[in-house]
């Protein structure tokens, strides 16, 4: 009878364990959370692509709407796309991953370099719904630097 009772104990913090653990479960890990915002700064380049071959004519601008704000959607999610111990000596990745410690050691300048990115897609959103399409154009100027002021301090070099 008291084994009996110890194995229902047994069983019933086993299951308390494991449904304590469920949501753990499915959260990423360091690796995963590295692999995920790596596909979302590809996204990125994909969504940079489609502007470039969309922002020469009116007609395109629909498509540069759309691209534009993928990139905004992903800019504003950027800062939470990089929690503590997913930098580039923590989650190697066999060097794959490029996240440098200063992301951590100035979070204010690097949040601020993702709303940068922000800032340029909101005004793109807004200028390619019109038909002034030299607008279009000098706006699109805008995306190489606002990615490229965050990589050059924060992201190494890509092999
Ligand atoms: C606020 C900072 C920031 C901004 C803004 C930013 N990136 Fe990134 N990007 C990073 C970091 C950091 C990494 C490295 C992530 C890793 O390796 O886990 C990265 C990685 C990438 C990669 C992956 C390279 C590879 O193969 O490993 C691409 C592609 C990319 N970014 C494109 C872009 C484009 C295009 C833009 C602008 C539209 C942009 N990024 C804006 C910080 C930024």
């Amino acid at each position: 009878m008291k084994f009996r009772t110890l194995t229902l104990t047994l069983a019933a913090a086993f299951l308390a364990t494991g449904l304590g653990s469920a949501p753990q479960a499915s959260a990423q890990s360091p690796m995963q959370v590295h692999e995920q915002r790596v596909a979302s700064m590809k996204e990125l380049g994909g969504a940079m692509g489609r502007i470039n071959q969309n922002q020469k004519e009116v007609a395109g601008h629909p498509q540069v709407v759309a691209a534009a704000t993928v990139i905004n959607n992903h800019a504003k999610a950027m800062p939470g796309w990089f929690p503590a111990g997913t930098d580039m000596v923590a989650v190697s990745n066999g060097g794959k991953n490029h996240a440098k410690a200063e992301i951590w050691q100035a979070k204010a300048e690097f949040d601020a370099a993702a709303k940068g990115l922000e800032t340029v897609s909101a005004d793109m959103i807004r200028i390619a719904a019109g038909t002034d399409n030299n607008a279009v154009q000098e706006q699109f100027k805008k995306f190489g630097p606002a990615c490229g002021a965050c990589h050059s301090k924060f992201r190494a070099p890509l092999q």
